[in-house]
């Protein structure tokens, strides 16, 4: 049988794909003290003062059960020549820890190497929404490296954006 696809979700698929996103690696040590990561491009920041940011988890993705309350985790902001990183932690076949540099931070969580920046982040509140896991997390440090992030739209990777109007 083939499955038809709801229209209103269909409209709101090819809307939000022409929304361009910037795209992290979410790393952790889980409860059994693996590193974790997966590849996420639903972060956004809540507020600047007392800094704070979400994330949106699927109820399909393995590391679901690792999002809970004073979990500690990094988000890596990858880089523009991160492409590897984002489809490996996304999708790949072996474990990318053995795969990407990454170093543990003083307690353990895990941070890739190369990425344009990161965050450390605790979880304080994870709110479950049509199976969707929101995690509000507080920002704990971080650090920048480098400008160029990978930013993904239409299904494709882009770098090396250039302006089309300098900031007015
Ligand atoms: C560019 C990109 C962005 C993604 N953004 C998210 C996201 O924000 N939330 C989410 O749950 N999955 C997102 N995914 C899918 C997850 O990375 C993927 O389903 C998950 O890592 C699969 O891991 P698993 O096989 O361990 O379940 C994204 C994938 C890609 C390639």
């Amino acid at each position: 049988m083939i499955e038809s696809i709801d229209p209103l979700e269909e409209t709101a698929r090819a809307v939000m794909a022409r929304v361009a996103a910037s795209v992290e690696v979410v790393t952790m040590r889980d409860a059994d003290g693996n590193p974790r990561g997966m590849t996420v491009s639903s972060l956004t920041p809540v507020s600047a003062e007392s800094p704070t940011l979400l994330v949106c988890i699927g109820p399909a993705a393995s590391m679901r059960p690792s999002f809970v309350t004073g979990q500690a985790f990094c988000v890596n902001v990858l880089a523009s020549d991160q492409v590897d990183q984002s489809v490996g932690f996304a999708f790949g076949t072996e474990d990318p820890f053995e795969v990407f540099d990454w170093s543990p931070a003083a307690d353990g969580t895990p941070i890739l190497a190369g990425t344009a920046a990161h965050l450390m982040c605790e979880i304080d509140r994870v709110v479950v929404y049509n199976e969707t896991a929101v995690v509000l997390a507080r920002v704990t440090g971080g650090d920048v490296s480098k400008d160029e992030t990978l930013v993904y739209w239409m299904q494709s990777y882009y770098g090396d954006l250039v302006p089309t109007a300098q900031e007015v």
